[in-house]
């Protein structure tokens, strides 16, 4: 007999969403806890680099890249597909010692039943040959059935406070094992304010950062100033605004942020690269950029942004620099609400009719 669909199962068919929809996997993984030799990093440091769209092949030397740098933080996650080839860089003979670095993965949508949590935990810390992560983190507030290549399926009976009551088994047993298996911190990516209440009301173990969109060109500075205030961790993703070649299609019209005059002029003033300064005023205001790069010597300039310094004047140039443009929302391929009544979301305020 075939299953009939649950009510409350929605189907939306997904448009060529850069990310991988299903992340198969049936194999157990059970982790060696390994004691730690030292501390590990903490707080997380201000720059890290990211991985998102860093091909397997290039990622062994963009890792050596950044290590050689002195990078101390790494973003990745599941969904990037390119976690095995992380691993194998984090285990190269050079590489620095594991407690030496911050390391950042995420879990992805289709894995949201807490079942599935740990397993989906211990899958990323297999292919990343190691025993603990850092920060892991809840990709997005959206769960998806498991395993439906090709569309994606919304799971209606996991919330994400189901989700989250999982993840914070992890960092109990990071505390339990003393660091030797788990999760040193937990936090989110994606969240609304409403979502973030939510998890608020309910957490024991509270998110410890939220990684979010937010450049020059969608500023968001109340909802950066919120989190700050409540003692949460801002992770700045897309730092460098439109240069991911990912976003090409949202506003073509606008030049890559390499090219704006404004941003062009700040950075001549201060004899730094535009990308330092774009990376840099983010980093003053108190949030943690993870800009992505495969070369060498991009990955070296962009952990510049730490020598970069606005005056309170410019700082409020930069305000008046913001376009409020969102470049990362699948909110319509996937069917869901997202970013609720911030900048570039959905606001429940706006009535259709009118637009
Ligand atoms: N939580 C989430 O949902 C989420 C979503 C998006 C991103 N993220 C994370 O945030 C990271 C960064 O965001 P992103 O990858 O979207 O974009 P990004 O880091 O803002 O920009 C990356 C692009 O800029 C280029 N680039 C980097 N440094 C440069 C420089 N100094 N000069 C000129 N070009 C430069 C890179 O090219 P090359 O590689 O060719 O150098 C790449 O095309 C991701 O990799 C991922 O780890 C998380
Ligand atoms: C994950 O690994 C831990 C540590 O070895 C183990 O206790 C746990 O049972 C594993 N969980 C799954 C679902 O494999
Ligand atoms: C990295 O740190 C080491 C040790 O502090 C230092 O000798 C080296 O110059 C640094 N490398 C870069 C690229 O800053
Ligand atoms: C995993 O890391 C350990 C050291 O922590 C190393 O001995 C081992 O070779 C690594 N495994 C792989 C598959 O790289
Ligand atoms: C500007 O920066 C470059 C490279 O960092 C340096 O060689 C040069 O001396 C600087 N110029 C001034 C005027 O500070």
């Amino acid at each position: 007999m075939r299953p009939s669909i649950p009510i409350s199962v929605l189907v939306a068919i997904v448009q060529a969403s850069p990310l991988q929809n299903s992340i198969k996997d049936d194999g157990q993984h059970p982790i060696k806890p390994s004691p730690p030799s030292s501390a590990p990093v903490s707080p997380i440091p201000s720059v890290g680099l990211g991985l998102w769209n860093s091909k397997p092949s290039d990622v062994p030397h963009a890792i050596a890249s950044a290590f050689s740098s002195n990078y101390t933080h790494l973003d990745g996650a599941a969904a990037y597909n390119n976690e095995p080839s992380v691993g194998s860089a984090l285990s190269d003979k050079h590489a620095p010692a594991r407690h030496t670095y911050w390391l950042t993965s995420k879990l992805w949508n289709t894995m949201h039943k807490p079942v599935n949590v740990p397993k989906a935990f211990n899958k990323t810390l297999s292919d990343l040959n190691t025993t603990y992560l850092d920060l892991y983190l809840m990709h997005w507030p959206v769960a998806f059935l498991p395993d439906n290549p090709g569309r994606t399926i919304i799971d209606q009976d996991t919330s994400i406070t189901d989700t989250w009551r999982a993840m914070e088994t992890l960092a109990s047993a990071y505390q339990a094992s003393n660091g030797a298996y788990g999760a040193h911190y937990i936090g989110i990516s994606n969240f609304s304010p409403r979502q973030i209440d939510e998890i608020l009301k309910m957490c024991t173990i509270c998110p410890y950062a939220h990684e979010f969109e937010t450049h020059p060109y969608l500023q968001q500075q109340e909802f950066v100033n919120w989190h700050i205030e409540h003692d949460m961790k801002v992770i700045a993703y897309s730092p460098l605004a439109n240069l991911n070649p990912t976003y090409k299609d949202v506003m073509p019209e606008l030049p890559p942020i390499l090219e704006d005059k404004f941003w062009v002029g700040a950075a001549q003033k201060k004899n730094v690269s535009v990308a330092q300064a774009v990376l840099g005023w983010n980093v003053q205001r108190g949030a943690i950029v993870i800009p992505k790069s495969v070369h060498a010597k991009r990955i070296e300039e962009n952990l510049g942004a730490l020598k970069v310094e606005f005056s309170e004047e410019e700082l409020q140039d930069v305000q008046k620099e913001d376009k409020k443009i969102r470049f990362n929302n699948p909110s319509k391929d996937w069917g869901v609400e997202l970013f609720e009544g911030l900048d570039g979301g959905s606001n429940r305020f706006v009535i259709e009719d009118e637009l």
